[in-house]
Parts: structure tokens; C-alpha cells; sequence
């Protein structure tokens, strides 16, 4: 039979390769920005990268799809606005790639429904939706496994709350090659080490999430006003009465913020006010608030223009899609030969 050699990206520059995904269950905000987007837009540069939307995955739990192709065309245009540019990485909705479908089902066959019970993610959904305890939602991690080793992957940058579906990705990847012969590299977490910026709640109360007081989180959406209104209310107290004093968190978190949106010069200035005692809050938030409005402005404007032409976002994710495919055909192929069935012409 004649040998088809399909040309991957990877394999014409012999990068390595980075996947990553997102469910469209909300919009970015300034912790999904720093502490994935802004990283992903680093590594689209030096790697063979795969950016996607996880729709699948949010069938899970929301069951409702009426908005699904609206969000997640928000989304990718969001990405996109926030630096992701698809002539250098491959842009995808999970759903445009049934291949993955096909490697979930071997996988689950490689899956204990032990572990799976005892994955922390699937133990607080129970508890949140403990009326929907769906057969997805126990599988979920085998859904994300197939999203990685379709593409042979060697790096997943995701944050903390994912390892451990990426400690169950290696295992399935491993039990995989074990039981059928070496198909999967076993792909690491990626960790950005001490350059993750880690964004505070303007509350105080822990990390910026979509879940939390929507009045403590800035979306990439909000407008110059709700930006300024957000920064303006966020916590903070009196000020320290004794020089040098340690920062409470939320002092810290606001610090963080200046430190990722001004200029090294008024974090300085800011730093110094604290240390001797003079700091005046209202004066920094302003401040804040006028750099951040800076910032966020250009990603809105940029992500309403490309959600204004859906067409154009449409063209993006079919061509995402299909260089997608490529990719992940060549891996179902192996792996279709190597658990015994004959490859797909
Ligand atoms: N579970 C991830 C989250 O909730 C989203 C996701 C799905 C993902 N598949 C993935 C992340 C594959 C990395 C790789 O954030």
C-alpha cells in the first residue's frame, strides 16, 4: 500500500507541540488574559500550536445550546483580539474535529471508573449540579485526554485547577502505548514557572474568576466606564502606619494590576508612597483605572470588529479546522492500526 505522507506543520520545522482549550461557558477576563491568553500568545511563536474551543466539554453541564456558536465565535474573536493570530497557531471549535470523538471511545475503554470518581473536578460538580450527574461529566477527563493526544501533544499550558487532568492524560497515554505499541508522546503540563501573573479579585477574595462578584472581575469586554467603575471600588483600607510594612493581599493584587498595565515609573512611585505611609488609594486607582482602560480598549474594539464580521470568524475556524484535521487524522490512523482496525481511507 502506498505510504501517504502528510504534511503537518510540525513536521516541516520539527516543532514541538502545544495544545490548549477553553470551555465557552463566559468571556475572558484580566486572569484568563494573564494567566493563559497572554502565555499562548508567547508560545504561538515558538511552538506548533492548537487553540481551541471546548464546546463538547460544555454540554456537561450546560445542556442548553442556543447560544453555543454565539459565544464561541465571541470567543475566538476575544483570542484573536487578545494576540492569538491563526496564520501562526491553528484556531478550532472541538466540535469540528469528529476524530476526537473516535479517540475518546478507545480511551474509555483504557479508563477505571475509579479514577475517574475520584478526580476533584468531577467530586465539585457533583455537588454543584448533583441533579446532572451525566456519564460526560465522570468522562470528562478522558474527553480532554482525546483533545490532547490527537495532535500528539508535548506541552498543555493550563493552570493549576488542570493538572490533574493532565496527570490522568499521561496515565491513559501511557497505558495506551503499553497495551497497543508507542503511538502518544507523554505530554507534560506546562508550567510558566515564576512569569505567571497571577490576577487578584478586586474584593480581596481570592483569584479573578467568572463565577465570582462580577463587580471584582474586568472583562475584556467591559466599557471604559465599567472598567473605571470596577477599579474604583475595589477594596482597599486606610493605608499602612508603619514604613515598610507587609501588603495585605488585596493592596497586593492592585500593585499586580499597575504592575501589568503602567509604566515601571508610577509602580515605583506608587511602591515608594506605600512604604513611607502617604499612599493615597483613590489617587491609585485612578491611575489604574486610566492605564487599564488603556489597555483593555484596543482588545474590545478589535474582538467587536471581528464579531461584527462573523463570516470572517466562520473563515478562521474552517481553516483551523481543517489543518486541525490533518493532524489529527495522521494520530487516529496510528492508532486505528495499532489497536488492530484497519486505517480509514
Ligand atoms: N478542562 C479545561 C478547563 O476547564 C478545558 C479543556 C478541555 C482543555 N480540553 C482541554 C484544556 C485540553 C487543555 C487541554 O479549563
Amino acid at each position: 500500500m502506498p505510504v501517504r505522507y502528510l504534511r503537518l506543520p510540525h513536521m516541516m520545522n520539527h516543532r514541538e507541540i502545544v495544545l490548549s482549550g477553553i470551555r465557552p461557558t463566559g468571556f475572558l477576563h484580566l486572569g484568563n488574559y494573564f494567566g493563559a491568553l497572554s502565555n499562548w500568545v508567547r508560545m504561538q511563536h515558538e511552538y506548533n500550536c492548537f487553540f481551541f474551543i471546548a464546546d463538547w466539554h460544555s454540554l456537561t453541564t450546560h445542556a442548553d445550546t442556543t447560544d453555543l456558536t454565539t459565544t464561541t465565535r465571541r470567543l475566538v474573536a476575544e483570542l484573536i483580539a487578545g494576540g492569538l493570530d491563526p496564520e501562526l497557531c491553528t484556531i478550532y471549535a472541538q466540535s469540528d474535529i469528529p476524530e476526537i470523538a473516535e479517540l475518546y471511545l478507545y480511551l474509555n475503554m483504557l479508563a477505571y471508573k475509579g479514577e475517574l470518581e475520584k478526580t476533584v473536578t468531577f467530586k465539585e460538580k457533583v455537588r454543584q449540579q448533583p441533579d446532572n450527574v451525566n456519564a460526560g461529566l465522570l468522562t470528562y477527563p478522558v474527553l480532554q485526554a482525546a483533545d490532547i493526544l490527537i495532535h500528539r501533544s508535548h506541552y498543555v499550558p493550563v493552570g493549576k485547577d488542570q493538572e490533574q487532568h493532565i496527570e490522568m492524560t499521561r496515565n491513559f497515554a501511557e497505558r495506551f502505548n503499553h497495551r497497543y505499541g508507542e503511538v502518544f508522546p507523554v505530554p507534560k503540563a506546562f508550567n510558566y514557572g515564576g512569569d505567571l501573573v497571577k490576577i487578584q479579585s478586586l474584593d480581596g477574595t481570592g483569584k479573578m474568576s467568572k463565577s465570582a462578584n462580577q463587580m471584582s472581575t474586568v472583562y475584556l469586554n467591559d466599557d471604559d466606564d465599567l472598567i473605571t467603575k470596577k477599579i474604583m471600588r475595589a477594596k482597599t483600607d486606610a493605608g499602612p502606619t508603619e514604613p515598610n510594612s507587609e501588603m495585605p493581599d488585596y493592596i497586593k493584587g492592585l500593585f499586580t494590576l499597575l504592575g501589568v498595565v503602567s509604566s515601571p515609573d508610577i509602580v515605583k512611585k506608587y511602591e515608594e508612597d506605600f512604604n513611607q505611609c502617604r499612599i493615597r488609594y483613590g489617587d491609585l486607582k485612578k491611575q489604574l483605572a486610566e492605564d487599564m482602560v488603556g489597555f483593555i480598549r484596543p482588545m474590545r474594539e478589535k474582538a467587536k470588529t471581528l464579531q461584527d464580521d462573523p463570516k470572517t470568524i466562520d473563515r478562521i475556524m474552517q481553516e483551523g479546522a481543517q489543518k486541525a484535521r490533518i493532524s489529527a487524522a495522521a494520530t487516529l490512523r496510528a492508532v486505528r492500526v495499532a489497536v488492530g482496525f484497519h486505517p480509514l481511507s
